[in-house]
């Protein structure tokens, strides 16, 4: 088998190393695991053993290579409307909010969103679809929807934008109509054109500031849980810098940041705003 067995020393390294450039924790017990995903990185770089991938992944030729070595260690799970009443509360309350603010000239006419951890894209495009039915409340606004994630195949994946039966399973049978179209002989689903072109993708890892204007509101949800808290900590840091006076915070369930939230104000469980005004 390609790349023999993966020693105790080299497993030791490869947990440190995604640690420190992803914040990602890889318990003990997963070495197997480790070693099968490893593996295919091995073949596809020709490198014969694990010691000498290490080597290669952090010398100078390593950052070619990096991203393909992370796409191995993230999950990726995601679909449109996850935890459907993050996206209700998007078109019943915050869009009409902002709209409101911008007609009585409390704010400036423009509108950012950030989905943190975007994956391959149902969390964006299921908040640019809630926003589709309000749109002409905001006419002559610059809007601003971007997803970002640690894995470029995610990324690329996201800007195609095709999807699975499983993945548009809570989308209802007109929003498939109207901003998808349906392959037959595939049974996939592509969103349309028009909604792409409303959408921004960037590579970003959240353990490092995102170099951008502040968000209005931020989605950080299904990533945090293999953090440790020092990481969740940076995270939260970076995020609460991102996020605009009177922003707000969409929290998923698994996160384990809602005690790291104090600068921020409850507002539902999974919902926190910056009182800073
Ligand atoms: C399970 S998906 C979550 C997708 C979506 N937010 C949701 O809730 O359905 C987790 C994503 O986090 C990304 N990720 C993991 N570590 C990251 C990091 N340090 N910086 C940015 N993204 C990261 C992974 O690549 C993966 O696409």
């Amino acid at each position: 088998m390609q790349g023999g067995d993966l020693s105790e020393e080299v497993f030791a390294k490869f947990r440190e190393f995604i640690y420190k450039v992803a914040g990602i924790q890889i318990p003990e017990t997963k070495k197997v695991m480790v070693a099968n995903r490893l593996r295919r990185r091995l073949r596809a770089t020709g490198i014969d053993d694990f010691a000498g991938y290490f080597t290669f992944l952090t010398s100078p030729s390593g950052p070619l290579e990096m991203p393909l070595f992370l796409n191995e260690f993230t999950t990726n799970e995601t679909y449109f409307y996850r935890y459907i009443h993050h996206f209700d509360w998007l078109n019943e309350e915050f869009f009409l909010q902002i709209a409101e603010q911008g007609r009585l000239r409390k704010r400036p006419r423009t509108l950012r969103i950030w989905s943190a951890a975007s994956s391959t894209g149902e969390e964006l495009y299921s908040i640019a679809l809630r926003l589709q039915p309000l749109r002409q409340l905001f006419s002559g606004w610059t809007i601003t929807l971007l997803g970002t994630d640690l894995s470029t195949a995610t990324l690329d994946s996201a800007r195609a934008g095709v999807y699975d039966e499983r993945a548009v399973r809570h989308v209802s049978p007109p929003e498939r109509t109207r901003y998808f179209d349906h392959d037959p002989r595939t049974q996939r689903w592509t969103i349309k054109e028009e909604i792409r072109n409303q959408t921004t993708w960037k590579s970003h890892n959240l353990m490092r500031p995102l170099i951008e204007e502040p968000f209005d509101c931020i989605f950080i949800k299904n990533v945090l849980i293999y953090f440790d808290t020092k990481s969740k900590q940076a995270v939260t840091r970076h995020l609460l810098k991102s996020l605009a006076p009177a922003g707000y915070l969409v929290v998923g369930p698994t996160e384990g940041i809602y005690n790291m939230l104090e600068p921020l104000e409850k507002r539902r469980p999974w919902l926190y705003q910056n009182a800073s005004h």
